[in-house]
């Protein structure tokens, strides 16, 4: 994975980020130390931790640095997804079995906890307040979002602006932060911090936008993990409301939002969708907004780290994981 061309900049950076979270810490639990195995180990993009290191070369920060902050993000990525899985009884990610498919949701609460303190600290080491302030507001927005969601009647069709208020916080607040660290620890002018923000908010946007889709037309082999997943738990996102604008009379579709589903009508269901055009449409929405990301980095001058990043956002709509 870490062989994606625009990592090529970052490939030490990310090498070190690698030990950095594998370090073991003392006294630590074997079961925390294998949980970090498995959990880190089994792949994942790396995504924002080279989003870290592209915007601190970019902005000229200190990579030592950068490096505290880089493995925190990622840190703070996997607790997330540890909790997210056990809330979504999820029993694959990355490839591999997840903690909760094999531990009590009390263990495995407590070990995303442990996960969460962990990239705390990581990012503390950067010694930046304005940082481990950003950090710990994207955690607050982040299980914000979680619970809005959770709350949030099954089934329902949100508007657009539901969506993407949803979509922000639990995805693109803290890729937009990634991508503001750098600049923050390089001191920086608020511009520049700014637009690294902008960047990531869009970037964030968009890549949870493809992750809505790939939950419909992805192989669950190469993504990793469970597909059909969101519409299987009542969870309405762009792709089912684009289709419903067109088709908001589809039996099945209208079955599933007011009745709940089986099986046999999810599959159903995504067939329909996969070969209607809300697939294009919502892949178009992502495209406008890795647009507006790429427009936010014209105020930097030309450079490899720059061309980085705006590769990566190409990247972020060409997805197949
Ligand atoms: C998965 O994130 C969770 C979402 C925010 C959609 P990634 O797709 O970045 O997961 P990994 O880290 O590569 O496994
Ligand atoms: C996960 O979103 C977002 C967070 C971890 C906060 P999803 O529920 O869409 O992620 P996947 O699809 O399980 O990776
Ligand atoms: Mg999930
Ligand atoms: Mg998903």
């Amino acid at each position: 994975m870490s062989s994606l061309p625009f990592f090529h900049p970052i490939q030490d950076d990310l090498q070190r980020v690698e030990d950095l979270l594998q370090e073991p810490v003392p006294d630590q639990h074997p079961a925390i130390t294998g949980a970090v195995e498995l959990l880190l180990g089994s792949g994942g993009k790396r995504l924002r931790p080279a989003l870290v290191f592209l915007s601190a070369h970019l902005c000229g920060a200190d990579p030592d640095v950068a490096l505290f902050a880089a493995a925190g993000v990622e840190m703070l990525h996997t607790a997330t997804l540890v909790h997210d899985d056990l809330i979504d009884g999820s029993l694959m990610r990355r490839g591999a079995e997840t903690l909760n498919a094999r531990w009590s949701p009390a263990a495995t609460v407590l070990t995303g906890d442990y996960l969460f303190a962990r990239a705390a600290y990581l990012v503390a080491c950067t010694e930046n307040v304005r940082l481990v302030r950003r950090f710990a507001e994207t955690l607050m927005v982040i299980c914000n979002g979680e619970i809005r969601q959770m709350f949030d009647e099954r089934g329902k069709v949100p508007t657009f602006q539901e969506y993407e208020r949803r979509i922000y916080a639990k995805t693109a607040s803290l890729i937009a932060l990634s991508a503001e660290s750098g600049a923050i620890l390089a001191h920086t002018n608020e511009a520049a911090i700014a637009a690294m923000r902008t960047y990531g908010a869009r970037l964030g946007l968009a890549f949870q936008i493809v992750d809505d889709v790939l939950d419909f037309v992805a192989d669950e082999w190469t993504l990793g993990k469970p597909v059909g997943s969101d519409l299987r738990q009542g969870l309405v996102t762009l792709p089912v409301m684009l289709f419903l604008e067109q088709n908001g009379d589809h039996p099945v579709l209208q079955r599933i939002l007011t009745h709940g589903s089986s099986e046999p009508m999810v599959q159903e269901a995504v067939q329909v969708i996969v070969a209607s055009p809300a697939i294009e449409r919502s892949l178009q929405v992502a495209r406008n907004y890795i647009q507006e990301a790429k427009e936010a980095l014209q105020l930097f001058p030309s450079s490899e780290y720059k061309a980085a990043l705006l590769d990566l956002a190409d990247f972020i709509v060409q997805r197949q994981f």
